[in-house]
């Protein structure tokens, strides 16, 4: 078997796609080595879920600096520091300096709730019901400098139904996501998914359209 893909979590709240990607790990479904989960909140309950399967975890709680470049430069240096293969943004809400998304191009990862491009940022499942839509999903994409921009890798939607909340959609979006990091990071550990100069490369093919994602 292949050396196991090295990878960085960054989290900063509850860590369930954390959860299902230790778990994936630990059952011997993603050939991967969580180096070390880093959170920006020392509250985070995904910390007590790493250290809890033996997991190095780091805080670097930003209010503690004045300036947000000095934040992202120690949290730069800490992750150059693990090298790793992959940076997993997973539920972590702060905007990765220009410096890291540099260092680290191709290589960071991140998980939306919405179709992208459609709902980028903040509060989608809330936006997504008062414009009245009739399906909402999630989104793995590769991290570039803009916010939620980066080339879709996989894309997962579902319905929204009559009398759904907004909590409704975030719970069916979860459901999903806790299966799509796995099956992303699957792929990239086993070499079917390679990233290289912003492009997706699929079984060899570029990539010109999300993956669907059929659970
Ligand atoms: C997920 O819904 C993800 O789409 C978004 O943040 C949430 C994190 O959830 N980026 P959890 O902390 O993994 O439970």
């Amino acid at each position: 078997m292949s050396q196991p893909l090295r990878l960085a979590v960054l989290i900063s709240g509850n860590g369930s796609n954390l959860q299902s990607i230790i778990d994936a790990i630990e059952s011997g479904r993603l050939n991967a080595e969580i180096k070390a989960v880093i959170s920006n909140n020392r509250k985070a309950h995904g910390l007590l879920r790493a250290t809890r399967h033996g997991l190095h975890t780091w805080v670097l709680d930003h209010r503690e600096y004045q300036d947000r470049d000095h934040f992202d430069k120690l949290l730069q240096h800490y992750l150059e520091a693990i090298d790793p293969d992959f940076i997993v943004l997973a539920g972590f809400m702060r905007i990765l300096g220009p410096g890291i998304v540099d260092a680290f191009e191709n290589r960071i990862l991140n998980i939306h709730p919405s179709l992208l491009p459609a709902y980028k940022g903040l509060n989608t499942h809330q936006r997504a019901l008062d414009n009245g839509e009739q399906k909402h999903g999630v989104s793995i994409h590769l991290v570039t400098a803009k916010l939620d921009d980066g080339p879709v890798i996989l894309q997962a939607s579902y319905p929204i139904e009559a009398g759904d909340s907004a909590e409704d959609l975030q719970q069916k979006g979860h459901r999903l996501e806790h299966q799509m990091y796995p099956q992303v990071l699957r792929w990239l550990s086993d070499r079917n998914l390679v990233i290289e100069g912003g492009k997706l490369f699929y079984e060899q093919a570029l990539l010109e359209e999300p993956i669907q994602f059929n659970a």
